[in-house]
């Protein structure tokens, strides 16, 4: 579920204030609430409007903004305060800090500086829903072992977070070199993320948004690059600000993982709010469930977020059973994804979604309820893993089974 963050701020600054406004605006789920140029009047504004958060630009008479930055804070201790200046000495920092700016930006203000920081303030402004106001969910999709099924999935959770009205969703390819989110699709974009990251210092949230390309079922689409060649420019530090401004641009964010586990997907699931790790109930494939989870957990936050998602379970018993596997990974199974090879090849051969395709199919039912599950239960946190990690894996039980 999305939820605005109302907005108001204040800078005596045209110029400044204009380029914040453009920012804003352009970002889902904010709503700006005022725009004001004296810190005299400010005050009263907050007052009258109530944002969530308050942005102060304190360069054109410090000590006026930092006895307002005071006295909101005083009166609205909840409410998050941020602080702009192109001074960065630490005594300013301080100064605007002591009197209750919860962050603090260098101007020009960079959009994923700005975006990075609405976000911390609006998790601790929690509106006492529960309810997050960050801006858009990451969902990873990461397999386990070759043709699992992850891009089946990740397109398919795409279209389905997309069918909802106040969604909008970005599709990301990164399985960089043999990627094909886009066959899925039956698109052509003309960009693709080696055009984004290149271009990173250029491109506004508008701009952005304009280069993924928009699929019928209102998915836009961000695939990998054209040449082999091109991926080495990708670099890492580019990336993570291309998804900033995604996750500035769309509610939600879904990524297909390439099956490399290199720098661009180990950012990818530390970014992300829920990674799938999608696997099939064989043994190759709880191997790896075992070998990921215990590798992963060298970086943090990452474990937490993990939800295993078993793909094409079918109810004969040629496979191992569920309660086997959560044993053998010492995890639950967060969802279960039903086979229906037929379906789901005519689906690709065609570059047809699965809901356009077969909306009634069991397969696509169960894929619906997956994304709706992920939408409305953001950052759940732990909880997913079972208890005693110090249990021993014997591969061979299953040749016992
Ligand atoms: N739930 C499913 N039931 C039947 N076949 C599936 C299912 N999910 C994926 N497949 C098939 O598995 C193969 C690999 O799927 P794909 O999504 O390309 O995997 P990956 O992206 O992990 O390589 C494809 O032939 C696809 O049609
Ligand atoms: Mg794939």
């Amino acid at each position: 579920m999305s939820v605005t963050l109302r907005i108001s701020i204040c800078d005596p600054n045209e110029t400044s204030r204009d380029d914040l406004k453009k920012y804003l605006i352009g970002m889902e789920n904010i709503w700006l609430e005022a725009d004001c140029s004296r810190y005299e009047f400010f005050g009263e504004i907050v007052e009258q409007t109530t944002p969530d958060l308050a942005i102060i630009d304190v360069d054109s008479q410090e000590k006026s903004a930092l006895k307002l930055i005071e006295s909101i804070h005083r009166k609205f201790p909840k409410m998050g305060i941020v602080a702009i200046s192109s001074r960065s000495d630490g005594s300013l920092i301080l100064s605007a800090m002591r009197a209750g700016a919860r962050e603090y930006l260098n101007s020009p203000v960079q959009i994923e500086e700005l975006v990075g920081a609405l976000d911390r303030v609006a998790s601790l402004s929690a509106d006492g829903t529960g309810r997050s106001k960050k801006s858009g969910a990451i969902i990873s999709v990461a397999g386990v072992s070759g043709g699992v099924g992850t891009t089946s999935v990740a397109v398919n959770i795409a279209c389905s977070l997309a069918k909802v009205p106040d969604h909008s969703v970005a599709l990301v390819d990164l399985d960089l070199s043999l990627g094909d989110a886009d066959v899925f699709l039956d698109m052509i974009p003309e960009y693709t993320l080696l055009d984004v990251t290149q271009n990173i210092s250029r491109l506004d949230l508008s701009l952005m948004r304009k280069s993924l390309t928009k699929h019928e079922s209102g998915v836009h689409l961000l695939p990998r690059p054209i040449q082999l060649q091109d991926i080495q420019a990708i670099e890492t530090e580019d990336f993570k600000k291309v998804i900033g401004l995604l996750r500035a641009s769309f509610t939600h964010l879904v990524i297909d993982l390439s099956k490399s586990y290199n720098p661009l997907d180990i950012a990818t699931l530390q970014l992300s709010d829920h990674i799938l790790m999608l696997t099939q109930l064989d043994l190759p494939c709880l191997r790896n469930v075992v070998r990921l989870l215990s590798s992963l957990e060298s970086f943090e936050g990452v474990n937490e977020k993990i939800k295993i998602v078993v793909n094409r379970t079918a109810p004969d018993k040629s496979q191992i059973s569920a309660q086997k596997a959560e044993e053998t990974i010492d995890r639950e199974i967060f969802w279960q994804i039903p086979n229906n090879y037929r379906v789901i090849s005519e689906c690709r051969n065609n570059g047809i979604p699965l809901q356009t395709h077969s909306p009634k199919a069991a397969i696509t039912v169960s894929i619906n309820e997956l994304a709706r599950k992920l939408a409305g239960d953001r950052n759940e946190g732990p909880g997913s893993a079972t208890a005693g990690n110090d249990k021993k894996i014997g591969w061979l039980k299953f040749l016992s089974k």
